[in-house]
């Protein structure tokens, strides 16, 4: 029974293969019949969710589970009742996997610890969501013509993901994966929101055009406000002129850079309209692709 906690621990190469499959048996048939079963898969999601919440339910219908979508508002966490003995309960009513949002770092291996069904991090804190990276990976693999992926496939590729990374766990993920890939990953923000932290095979920089300057792939990430600190940001206009992803600032990167970004996107902050909507956007290409990740990773992690 795995776990899926952390980018690192991610059977790559098998699942950039299964989620293939999802995408062609889907573009073939956007319904496809399946058998049902009387099972569960829990969705616990203690923070706001769209895109990860939609696609973890979708991937469990798609594998023939109910999914169970329980929000900290309306459940016994309300009432005070602990992860661990929410997790327990789930367990004991035999959901056959949880999926967890949570927003302290280390939840979901807090979960694991009590769960006898597979717990899958769906973004902890500012610490992880494997399956972000995952599918911004896969999203890269189909970008770059689908290389043998045991191989590092990323070498000489840049990779600048721009915004901010303190707050960020798609960043953290992003920067396993990426570079296990051998792509040269630049982490770019305003000094008050670099982590404190040392991220290892990074290059830090606080210079967006020269995070950006000949990238072959540019990620804006959004401002976390719900996580900061106030004084972070001392002006959103200036956040603007330095590090928003528009179309000046693309211009730096290779011509066929693409753009890409988690969301959701807070147009005219960190990227602008034009970039967001434009022929270099990926950011409904990731979006369709977390649906056939999500139902890899979730395949993989009931051992199916
Ligand atoms: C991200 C998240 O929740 O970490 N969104 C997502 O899952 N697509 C990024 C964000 O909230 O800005």
């Amino acid at each position: 029974m795995p776990h899926v906690l952390t980018a690192a621990e991610l059977p790559v190469a098998e699942l950039l293969r299964r989620a293939d499959d999802w995408r062609t048996r889907l573009q073939a048939n956007p319904t496809p019949p399946v058998q049902p079963r009387a099972a569960l898969i829990a969705l616990l999601f203690y923070e706001p969710s769209t895109r990860t919440r939609a696609a973890f339910e979708q991937a469990s219908v798609l594998l023939g589970y109910h999914p169970l979508v329980i929000t900290a508002e309306a459940s016994s966490v309300a009432k005070g009742e602990s992860l661990h003995d929410t997790v327990r309960t789930l367990c004991a009513q035999g959901v056959r996997a949880i999926v967890m949002r949570h927003p302290q770092a280390g939840a979901p291996q807090a979960a694991a610890q009590v769960a006898t069904a597979p717990i899958l991090n769906a973004g902890d804190g500012a610490h992880e969501h494997p399956t972000q990276a995952m599918l911004d990976l896969y999203t890269l693999w189909r970008h770059f013509g689908m290389p043998d992926p045991a191989t590092r496939w990323l070498t000489g590729r840049k990779v600048a993901i721009v915004g901010d990374i303190r707050h960020s766990r798609v960043a953290r993920s992003n920067l396993t994966l990426l570079t296990q890939a051998g792509a040269e990953v630049w982490l770019c923000a305003p000094p008050t929101l670099m982590p404190d932290a040392p991220l290892p095979n990074a290059m830090l920089t606080h210079d967006a055009d020269a995070a950006v300057a000949n990238a072959d792939v540019v990620m804006a990430l959004r401002l976390q406000t719900e996580r900061m600190q106030q004084g972070l940001l001392p002006s959103l206009n200036a956040y603007r002129r330095d590090y928003q992803i528009n179309a000046e600032r693309l211009r730096r990167a290779k011509p066929e850079c693409i753009v890409m970004h988690p969301g959701p996107i807070q147009r005219g902050i960190e990227i602008d309209d034009a970039v967001a909507d434009g022929a270099q956007s990926r950011i409904l290409e990731q979006v369709r692709n977390g649906v056939y990740v999500r139902a890899a990773t979730l395949a993989y992690a009931l051992g199916e």
